[in-house]
Order: structure tokens, then C-alpha cells, then sequence
């Protein structure tokens, strides 16, 4: 596990989009598992700004994204189909038939499971995972308690996620209480991982998952077990690290 840190979002975004750059100047037929959330904003938005100058080529990359919520059209703006579409897609030059995310209107959500399932094991697995964190501990929207082994599936919001994410929303009442999410293993099975944690809010959480006991409680712990996992946050969401284990920080 490496730990960078950076100053302020800015920068964490930018040294998180190096690492993406590379990954993509490297191995141009990258798959790159992709998030949504209000974190990886900025990391879009630096590759779309190295793609402009010439520096990035997308043409050849695949991407899965970790979950879309249930019932949200993807007209919706806070579809994560649309927040793709218009804070990454749009602007760069990967064919939209490459992009994959799952379908929250399908009729069936086990049967769209299983298909995302396929569609990840065809593209031969994730190179690099992008993943943000949430206050519960959620990657992707694995809520904590859920047995570490499954693969895509259909959850239940816990209210404290509903809650944070209700500031994208009207009100509470309009954020969705289902999503599909791609599964803890698909995860842990992706080559390398990068998550990106930024503000005092991820402070206490980040610091559970990194170096607290592995449980279903805390999703994320189970990152400690990856053999190739970047953590990039900014110092507010390394504060707790930095007070009780700051030689882990790099
Ligand atoms: C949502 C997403 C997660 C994301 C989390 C944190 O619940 N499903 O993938 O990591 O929000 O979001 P934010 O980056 O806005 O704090």
C-alpha cells in the first residue's frame, strides 16, 4: 500500500490523473475501472485538459464503472451514466460503445448483474480500478455488512449514504434507495488500485479502512489485503493517518 499526499484537491487530482496517464501512455488498451462521486471531478477534468494538448489517447481504452443508482433515467443529471457522459466522455475520444456502465432501468437487476458480470470477465478484468470513498466506508456503493465475495448485485442505500448523497438532489425523498454496484471481488480482482479521499470528513474513515481491522463493517478495509493499492488524499483526509502512523504516509 503507498499513500500519497497531496496539498489540496487540486493537487490530489492531478497526481491521481498522472497515475491514470500512465496507466493509459503504458498500456493504451487499458480497461480502467471507473467512479462517480464529487471526488474524482477534478481527475476527469485533468485528463480531459492533458487530452486537449495531445498528450492522452483514449481511443483504444475499455471502462467499466463501479454502479449506477436504480430507476434514474440516464437523462437524469445524477445518473452516474450522465455524470460520466458529460464530466469525462463527452470530452475525450473513447467510443461510447467502449464505455460501460450498469443499467439501473433494466426490468431485470439480476439478470443486468450477471450481464455486467460478463461484460467485466470479457474485457479480461480492470487494469486500474479508480475508487472514491464513502462516509460508511463504501467502495462503489458496497455498503458495509455485505459479504466480501459478492459480484455485481442490487443493494439497499444505507440512510447515512442516502443522506450525503442527498446534497446532489432536490431533497432527500428523490435520491433512489436501490443501486447496482460491481461486487467487492471484481474489485479486488482489478491489477491495480487507486483511491482518492480528499476533505476532513473522510479523515476518520480513511484511517479505519487503511489500518483498522479487515470486516465487512468497514468495506474498504478490505483494500489492505490488495497487493497493489495508491492511495492519493489530500492532507485534510490524511489527518488521522498523519496523527497515528505518519511514517505510512509516503
Ligand atoms: C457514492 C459513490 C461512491 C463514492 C461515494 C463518495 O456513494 N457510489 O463510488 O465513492 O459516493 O462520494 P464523494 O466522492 O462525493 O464523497
Amino acid at each position: 500500500m503507498k499513500i500519497i499526499s497531496a496539498p489540496d484537491y487540486q493537487s490530489m487530482s492531478r497526481k491521481a490523473a498522472n497515475i491514470i496517464s500512465a496507466q493509459v501512455i503504458l498500456f493504451p488498451d487499458s480497461v480502467l475501472g471507473l467512479a462517480t462521486g464529487s471526488t474524482p471531478v477534478g481527475v476527469y477534468k485533468q485528463l480531459i485538459n492533458w487530452f486537449e494538448k495531445g498528450d492522452i489517447d483514449f481511443s483504444r481504452i475499455h471502462s467499466v464503472n463501479l454502479d449506477e443508482y436504480c430507476g434514474l433515467p440516464v437523462e437524469h443529471e445524477q445518473s452516474y451514466r450522465y455524470y460520466m457522459d458529460h464530466n469525462f466522455f463527452n470530452h475525450v475520444n473513447v467510443p461510447k460503445a467502449n464505455t460501460n456502465v450498469p443499467n439501473g432501468l433494466a426490468k431485470d437487476f439480476d439478470a443486468e448483474c450477471r450481464r455486467y458480470d460478463k461484460v467485466i470477465a470479457q474485457l479480461g478484468g480492470i487494469d486500474l480500478q479508480l475508487l472514491g470513498i464513502g462516509h460508511t466506508g463504501h467502495i462503489g456503493f458496497n455498503e458495509p455488512d455485505e459479504d466480501f465475495d459478492k459480484t455485481t448485485h442490487c443493494v439497499k442505500l444505507k440512510q447515512q449514504t442516502i443522506e450525503a448523497n442527498s446534497r446532489f438532489f432536490a431533497n432527500e425523498d428523490e435520491v433512489p434507495k436501490y443501486a447496482l454496484t460491481m461486487g467487492i471481488k471484481a474489485i479486488m480482482q482489478a491489477k491495480k488500485l487507486l483511491l482518492i479521499a480528499n476533505g476532513a470528513d473522510k479523515a476518520e474513515i480513511l484511517y479505519r479502512s487503511l489500518f483498522g481491522p479487515i470486516t465487512p463493517s468497514v468495506p474498504a478495509s478490505i483494500l489492505q489485503l490488495h497487493n497493489d493499492v495508491t492511495i492519493v488524499a489530500d492532507e485534510e483526509a490524511l489527518s488521522v493517518i498523519r496523527e497515528k502512523c505518519p511514517e505510512a504516509i509516503g
